[in-house]
């Protein structure tokens, strides 16, 4: 199966390269390097014991974007090129709305030009009101309260709408929970720009002595411990949902949601005690004011997805620690200064 997958530089884009060329997909990655590295896409083809080509190009560039398809032709495409730092969503909404809905549309436009009706797309459980009670179903309400949540809630209607429009199209619309942890080998992890914004790669960085302390955003929620209770999903098990449901795009028509979680929350807490047993360390942490716009608890039911996919996670809240230790004591600097 030839699959053309944008943003497969990235985090998740990465560790799903991995896995599809381990089922002998025949790979082109779109990628403007924004958020992400070449080198993860040297050491995937490591990792994944096979070639893919790379283009490096911004899905806002239509005519690069078009150029590429043509020649790749694939069956299907894995859309994760986007941006998506909540906070800068904030600061920059056009320039969220720009790259996330815009480059979004050219990539309809150009799969269109070149007969590819297949897609899986990175959407988020930051499309779901966060007034709503947890775990959330498919059907739970909508209602992002961020710009970037808001571009993921818009090109999710999109797909859904150019996918009504054309009887031999199919869509599979992945709502990430929280992923985290990295590839077992160490070599491919998640490698954020500056000061992390979320917990893992935070506390990461504390336990490997980067950063001085973890600030815990809040210990008064009404959870078991009063720290903020999230689904955290091993980023493995996300690439193998990725495969799952581009082989489920691939023999069915029509457009599907489903959430990409355990099912299992874990408490700010929880994952710094689960972090402490896999490094071996004690990490310093603070309880701080609340992180404004943070909600206490955000858990999935991921029945549907087990149901329709045949997808299950099977890794622990431990393994993502233990793989995101690993990632973080090999790659200190991430892909920076790699030989
Ligand atoms: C998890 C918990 C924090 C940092 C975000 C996006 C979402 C997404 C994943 C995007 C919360 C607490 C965090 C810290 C802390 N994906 N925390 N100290 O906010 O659930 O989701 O990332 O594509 O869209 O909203 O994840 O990792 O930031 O926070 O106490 O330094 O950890 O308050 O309870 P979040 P997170």
């Amino acid at each position: 199966m030839r699959v053309f997958v944008t943003g497969g530089a990235g985090f998740i884009g990465s560790h799903t390269l991995v896995q599809l060329l381990r089922d002998n997909a025949q790979v082109t990655v779109f990628d403007n390097y924004t958020n992400s590295s070449p080198e993860a896409l040297k050491r995937v083809r490591r990792l994944g014991q096979s070639d893919l080509t790379a283009v490096e190009g911004d899905i806002c560039d239509t005519g690069a974007l078009k150029t590429a398809l043509e020649e790749a032709r694939p069956d299907a495409v894995i859309h994760f090129a986007g941006l998506k730092a909540v906070g800068e969503s904030a600061e920059k909404p056009l320039a969220y709305y720009q790259n996330n809905i815009t480059g979004s549309l050219a990539l309809l436009e150009a799969m269109d030009s070149v007969g590819c009706r297949r897609i899986v797309f990175s959407s988020s459980a930051t499309v779901y009101d966060p007034h709503e009670q947890p775990p959330f179903t498919e059907e739970h309400r909508l209602g992002a309260i961020n710009p970037y949540g808001r571009t993921k809630q818009f090109v999710e209607d999109i797909i859904r709408d150019w996918a009504a429009a054309n009887t031999e199209t199919s869509a599979a619309i992945l709502r990430y929970f929280n992923p985290v942890g990295a590839h077992a080998s160490g070599d491919i992890g998640e490698d954020p720009v500056g000061i992390p914004n979320n917990l893992v790669p935070y506390i990461s960085r504390v336990a490997g002595g980067s950063l001085a302390q973890l600030q815990v955003f809040g210990g008064d929620y009404d959870t078991r411990d009063g720290t903020g209770e999230r689904d955290y999903i091993h980023v493995e098990d996300l690439a193998s949902a990725h495969l799952a449901a581009l082989k489920h795009a691939m023999k069915t028509t029509g457009s599907e949601t489903f959430n990409i979680g355990t099912g299992q929350g874990t408490t700010v807490l929880e994952m710094l005690k689960a972090f402490e047993k896999a490094a071996g360390r004690s990490i310093p942490y603070r309880i701080t004011d609340r992180r404004p716009g943070d909600v206490a608890k955000s858990v999935a039911d991921v029945s549907k997805a087990t149901r329709v996919l045949g997808w299950q996670a099977q890794y622990t809240v431990d393994d993502m620690c233990s793989s995101a230790w690993n990632w973080q004591s090999r790659n200190p600097n991430g892909y920076d200064n790699a030989e």
